[in-house]
C-alpha cells in the first residue's frame, strides 16, 4: 500500500510571484460570469479563488495536497456558512483524480500542471496519470463552451508547452484571448 503524494508546505499570496488565482479571478469579474461553477487546482492558505467566487456567484471545487492548506480551509468555512455552500476544497493528490467523482465544470484552472508529478505517480501500484492524462480528464469534465486555463508563469510551464500543442490539436478546444499571464482555451460546442 502506498502513501498519497502530498504537499509538504503551504502557500501564502504571493502576488508578487504567483499572482495565478488573483488573474483568475479578474478573468471571471472581466467575462461577467455568474451562477457557474469552477475547478481549481492548487487552494494556497489564502482561498482567494473561493472567497471571491462567493462574491461573484460561482461555485467552485477545489483541490489542496497539503495539510495546512486544508486545515486552514477548514477553519475558514467552520466560520462562514456562505462560503461553505459555495466553495467546497479537498485534501488529495490531482494526479489520483477519478472521473467518476467528478462533476462537470464551466472553467477549470490548470495553473499548476506539470508542477508536481512524482517519479511514482503513473505507476500501476501508485494509480495516478499523467499530466497529460489529467489535461484530457479535466477537458472531458468542461463543459461545451467552458474554459481551460493555464498560468504561464508556473514552474511547470516549460513542460506544459510540450504537450499543450498536441492536445490543442486532439481535443475539442480553440485558443481564445490571453487574459494577463494567463493562457486561456475555450472547449469548443
Ligand atoms: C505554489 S502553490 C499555489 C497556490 C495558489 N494557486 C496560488 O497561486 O496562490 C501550489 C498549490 O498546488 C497544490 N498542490 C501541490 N501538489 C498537488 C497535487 N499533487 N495535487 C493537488 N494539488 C497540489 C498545493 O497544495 C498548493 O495549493
Amino acid at each position: 500500500m502506498l502513501k498519497m503524494n502530498t504537499w509538504g508546505m503551504k502557500w501564502d499570496l504571493h502576488m508578487d510571484i504567483c499572482p495565478c488565482d488573483a488573474y483568475f479571478n479578474d478573468w471571471v469579474a472581466a467575462s461577467k460570469l455568474t451562477g457557474k461553477t469552477f475547478y481549481h487546482f492548487g487552494t494556497g492558505t489564502h482561498h482567494i479563488v473561493g472567497l471571491r467566487q462567493a462574491e461573484l456567484g460561482n461555485t467552485v471545487f477545489a483541490i489542496t495536497a497539503s495539510k495546512e492548506e486544508y486545515d486552514s480551509y477548514v477553519a475558514l468555512v467552520a466560520e462562514n456558512s456562505l462560503v461553505a455552500k459555495s466553495y467546497l476544497a479537498y485534501f488529495g493528490d490531482i494526479y489520483l483524480s477519478n472521473p467518476r467523482l467528478l462533476p462537470d465544470f464551466d472553467a477549470v484552472t490548470m495553473f499548476h500542471l506539470c508542477e508536481f508529478s512524482h517519479p511514482n505517480t503513473a505507476s500501476t501500484e501508485y494509480g495516478g496519470t499523467t499530466d497529460r492524462g489529467l489535461l484530457d480528464m479535466m477537458t472531458d469534465k468542461t463543459r461545451p463552451g467552458g474554459h481551460i486555463l493555464f498560468y504561464t508563469r508556473s514552474n511547470g510551464w516549460q513542460a506544459s508547452q510540450t504537450i499543450i500543442p498536441t492536445w490543442e490539436k486532439e481535443q475539442p478546444v480553440e485558443r481564445v484571448d490571453d487574459f494577463k499571464t494567463l493562457r486561456i482555451y475555450r472547449k469548443k460546442g
